[in-house]
């Protein structure tokens, strides 16, 4: 995975050496109840909705549950996500791409980012992706992003999982969430990884991703910047878990 000069994340093994692991540290299935969810929001484009592009699709778990219905292009800025992607969705087109400055020449009826949107780290990566989006949305289309927090509501929180292999290997993985970073927009969560080969091998690997956390105010303003006409979703976490907001981009008609 490439990453610019300076970013805070320059190259997460979670989506390069380690990528091979994705299906096991979040398995596909998570994925079918907001994919769901976004198809139900792509409804709110002018006209039907046939092409969907998804930027930062990572190991298309979110896709494998869309593509029976949309003809999808999947981008990432992961050779080794979309060599992951590749094998659970064939035939879906795939591209390697930066979505802060991805510029593809051709528009969609909806544009999905789903958790890859985390990694905007400033306002002005945020800005430069929703840009990317508008630029890849046809008038009347629709695009639609999920962050995992916003800043009014995120709290810091431990999350464990992973899952075994018919072939005998296995990922058991610690996510530890910290409070958020005195800038107060990013948030550093420590991953360690306990990886069990085919062969009983196991290691273990420690990373630290720094992901981004800004206010629905800000978000709001930068994709009407970005110029885009804004609504929100939100669905209820249950089980204590803040409630989440999902944004929507209508890209108005000329
Ligand atoms: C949590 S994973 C996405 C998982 C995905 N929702 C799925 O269904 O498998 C985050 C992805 O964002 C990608 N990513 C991070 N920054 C990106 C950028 N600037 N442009 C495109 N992809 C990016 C990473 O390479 C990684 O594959």
């Amino acid at each position: 995975m490439s990453a610019p000069e300076g970013s805070p994340n320059p190259h997460p093994r979670m989506y390069g050496d380690l990528a091979r692991w994705w299906p096991l540290i979040s398995p596909v299935e998570v994925y079918e109840g907001d994919a769901h969810t976004a198809a139900g929001l792509f409804a709110a484009a002018e006209g039907p909705v046939r092409t969907v592009l998804e930027l930062g699709s990572g190991g298309g778990h979110t896709a494998f549950h869309l593509r029976s219905r949309y003809t999808m292009t999947l981008v990432d800025l992961s050779g080794e996500m979309l060599d992951v992607s590749r094998a659970l969705n064939p035939g879906v087109e795939h591209l390697l791409g930066d979505m802060r400055d991805l510029r593809l020449g051709r528009s969609f009826d909806a544009v999905l980012v789903h958790d890859a949107i985390d990694y905007m780290t400033t306002e002005e990566e945020l800005a430069a992706a929703f840009r990317t989006t508008y630029r890849h949305c046809r008038p009347g289309g629709v695009a639609v992003f999920f962050p995992d927090h916003l800043r009014e509501t995120y709290e810091p929180s431990t999350e464990w999982g992973g899952e075994d292999a018919a072939d005998g290997s296995g990922v058991r993985y610690l996510e530890w969430g910290l409070p958020a970073e005195p800038d107060g927009h990013t948030v550093r969560t420590e991953y360690t990884f306990t990886l069990r080969e085919a062969d009983g091998t196991v290691r273990t690997a420690h990373e630290t991703h720094v992901t981004g956390l800004f206010t629905a105010a800000v978000w709001t303003r930068l994709l009407g910047e970005a110029g885009f006409e804004v609504s929100t979703a939100t669905e209820s976490g249950g089980d204590g878990e803040p409630t989440r907001t999902m944004f929507v981009g209508h890209r108005p008609t000329e």
